[in-house]
């Protein structure tokens, strides 16, 4: 009989930059629940893959001196390598500059035009580049991005616009029909109530204002914008309208689309309607993941506050890493990630909870029994307990894992490593070691550990992919049969006289504080400097002396190199509504970072000419409200022999955006 099957995604990420632990999460998810559904006797499929359009990645590889493809190859080419390093096994990476998806796009795009459902019009509105999102001015926040909260830029030109309008009292009634498919179920609620009900607006789906993206054939000055050219990728990457489609026939409709909670709406309306205007059915779940915040904040390439896995795992190893992203937080809630946090729980769950376990019964039956894994004898009430657990897991975890719950799955497992730890400090073996009458007791007990050890490696197996075969390897199981899931639903698989060999610490036991440091050093500021020799001591205290105080109207040259200012190059300019002095620019600041800072210089300069100058910012100002807008600092500027203000720039290329100076 053929394999139910089972189709999982990962939201295509932006090739901006680098992943991050915030991307790795999702990524980790999907590969956590195919490796589940693969070993639960399903046919996964999981795809991943990279949305490589629009004016962001046009910007940056400009700013970087190559060509978009250029770029994107770069960090592609990374983006594989970070996903091989977190032992991800996705069955297909699509890139949205594949020609193979760029084909479906085009079909997709005409069939749309040439039913009806896409016009041509005249689009104006508030576009926020970093988020590659158009709002409405209702749509806005205090003049400023809903999703990320920083300022849009006002956009006219001619678009195409799908009428999404025309499909909203069929989407509702499908969504209230449809329970599961909008999960955690409150995400359904806000979709309904915050976009639908209230009245879907048409999407603008093609732009003439950057050329970076898939060219609409019957219209060449237009490219296909973001949310058609993005979505499609579910569906392209399985051969869809393609002379290949065998793929598409076998696992649409997808089983579950993971996406981050901020792009549910794009999955959940535009999605949707995608599908039902192209005779297609939809997905049967969407489930709209929390965040990972760090500070308090959401990890962002553009806030900069960004964590990435690569030192993480090679100081404690990918499935510390994994076990962490799927532990900590409930899938669907939002959770704070701290090092700190990823390292006291290796500690305690890795290291004291299951490393523990693994090596302290594995010592035992190499004392007590040579080695060989003993058979059982009389089965007494703490070893039915025990067992008892055992058997009750498969169903719970599946249940829980099946509602993409990892960490209520995870807790439980947990439970029978707690239990087999508690079992030894109960049974005492090493009081049961001493006497030949209790040795038959000790044979039960050591057994009892080892075949609940057998199922804990098979459990954590998605998750934690490459501890099991460590764990194997000391147990002295090689039978591949022992090692599935379905093995480990009945208590007893493994056969006494089995040889167990001690090995290494699953997982290295580490001082939390001394890591972080390692891992967040303090500020460069705060770094302490080599201890001067004595003649620089006495030099030094004598300069002390010279210098002046605050107080007496001069800074002392600490508090002056407390002012960071650095370069910052301007993306966009717009005059303040209402204002006569102030321009509002936005400015890219380096690693992927924006600001917004008003300066009174709109009598000097144009807002047309201020993008692409290279300005000098001072970056730690606090931030400052002036009509309704955050500042966040102040642009340099200096007085000319007429007495008109003149930024300072250091343009001509030389210095990258955040370069500090100093
Ligand atoms: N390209 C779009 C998605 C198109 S899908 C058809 C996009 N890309 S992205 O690079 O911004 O990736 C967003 C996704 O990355 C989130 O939806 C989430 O899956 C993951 N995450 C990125 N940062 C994250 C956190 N800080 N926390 C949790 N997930 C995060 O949006």
């Amino acid at each position: 009989m053929d394999k139910p099957k089972f189709y999982i995604t990962t939201p295509i990420y932006y090739p901006s930059g680098n992943m991050h632990i915030g991307h790795t999460y999702t990524t980790v998810a999907a590969d956590t629940m195919t490796r589940f559904k693969k070993m639960t006797g399903y046919d996964a499929y999981f795809l991943t893959g990279t949305d490589e359009h629009g004016q962001k990645i046009e910007l940056k590889a400009k700013e970087a001196g190559v060509t978009p493809k250029q770029f994107v190859d770069k960090i592609i080419a990374e983006t594989k390598d970070l996903w091989k390093l977190m032992n991800i096994e996705y069955d297909d990476f699509i890139r949205t500059t594949d020609e193979r998806h760029e084909k479906v796009v085009q079909k997709i795009f005409k069939k749309f035009y040439e039913q009806g459902d896409i016009y041509k019009s005249e689009y104006e509105g508030m576009y926020c580049t970093p988020c590659e999102s158009f709002w409405t001015p209702s749509q806005l926040k205090d003049g400023c991005c809903p999703d990320c909260g920083r300022p849009c830029e006002k956009t006219r030109e001619e678009s195409y616009f799908f009428r999404m309008s025309k499909y909203q009292d069929w989407l509702i009634d499908y969504i209230e029909t449809h329970p599961d498919f909008i999960q955690p179920q409150s995400r359904a609620n806000e979709m309904l109530n915050n976009f639908l009900r209230p009245g879907l607006q048409d999407l603008c789906v093609s732009r003439t204002s950057f050329k970076w993206g898939v060219p609409v054939d019957f219209d060449p000055d237009h490219v296909v914008y973001v949310w058609i050219d993005a979505l499609s990728n579910y569906i392209s990457a399985l051969g869809y309208a393609s002379e290949n489609p065998e793929l598409f026939n076998k696992y649409w409709p997808a089983d579950v689309h993971l996406v981050g909670k901020e792009i549910v709406r794009f999955h959940t309306i535009y999605w949707p309607i995608m599908l039902h205007a192209l005779g297609l059915p939809l997905p049967k779940q969407v489930f709209g993941h929390g965040w990972l915040l760090f500070g308090g904040d959401k990890m962002s390439k553009s806030k900069g506050n960004i964590e990435y896995p690569a030192p993480i795992v090679s100081r404690y190893g990918v499935d510390t890493l994994r076990y962490y992203l799927m532990r900590e937080m409930p899938f669907g809630a939002d959770g704070n990630y701290t090092n700190e946090a990823m390292l006291t729980r290796m500690n305690s769950d890795l290291v004291n909870d299951l490393g523990n376990l693994v090596s302290r019964t594995v010592a035992m039956i190499e004392k007590y029994f040579g080695g060989v894994v003993p058979a059982p004898n009389a089965e007494e009430e703490p070893d039915k307990a025990l067992r008892e657990r055992f058997e009750a897991l498969p169903e719970i975890v599946e249940k829980q894992m099946n509602a993409l719950q990892f960490s209520v799955a995870l807790s439980e497992i947990w439970k029978l490593i707690g239990d087999c730890n508690r079992y030894i400090d109960i049974t005492q073996p090493w009081i049961l070691c001493k006497s030949e009458e209790t040795m038959p007791r000790l044979q039960t007990v050591m057994y009892y550990l080892a075949e609940c050890i057998r199922a804990i490696a098979v459990y954590i197996t998605p998750t934690m992919p490459s501890t099991p075969a460590k764990i194997y390897e000391q147990l002295g199981l090689t039978d591949e049969s022992l090692m599935t899931w379905d093995s480990v639903k009945t208590f007893g698989g493994l056969k006494a006289g089995t040889v167990v060999k001690k090995g290494a610490a699953l997982f290295p036991r580490v001082d939390v504080k001394k890591e972080l440091e390692i891992l967040n050093p303090p500020a460069k500021e705060e770094e302490k400097k080599p201890e001067p020799k004595k003649e620089e001591k006495k030099a030094k205290a004598e300069e002390k002396k010279e210098e002046p105080k605050s107080d007496d109207g001069y800074v002392t040259i600490d508090e002056f190199f407390k002012t960071k200012l650095i370069t910052a190059r301007v993306i966009a300019c717009e005059k303040v509504e209402k204002s006569d002095k102030l321009l509002k620019s936005t400015l890219d600041i380096g690693n992927g970072e924006t600001r917004t800072v008003l300066s009174g210089i709109a009598q000097w300069y144009s807002p047309d000419e201020m993008p692409g100058k290279t300005v000098v910012l001072v970056k730690n100002l606090p931030p400052r409200k002036m009509r309704g807008i955050m500042s966040e600092g102040m642009l340099l500027c200096a007085s000319d022999n007429e007495g008109n203000l003149k930024l300072l720039t250091v343009d001509g290329g030389e210095f990258a955006p955040g370069s500090e100076i100093g």
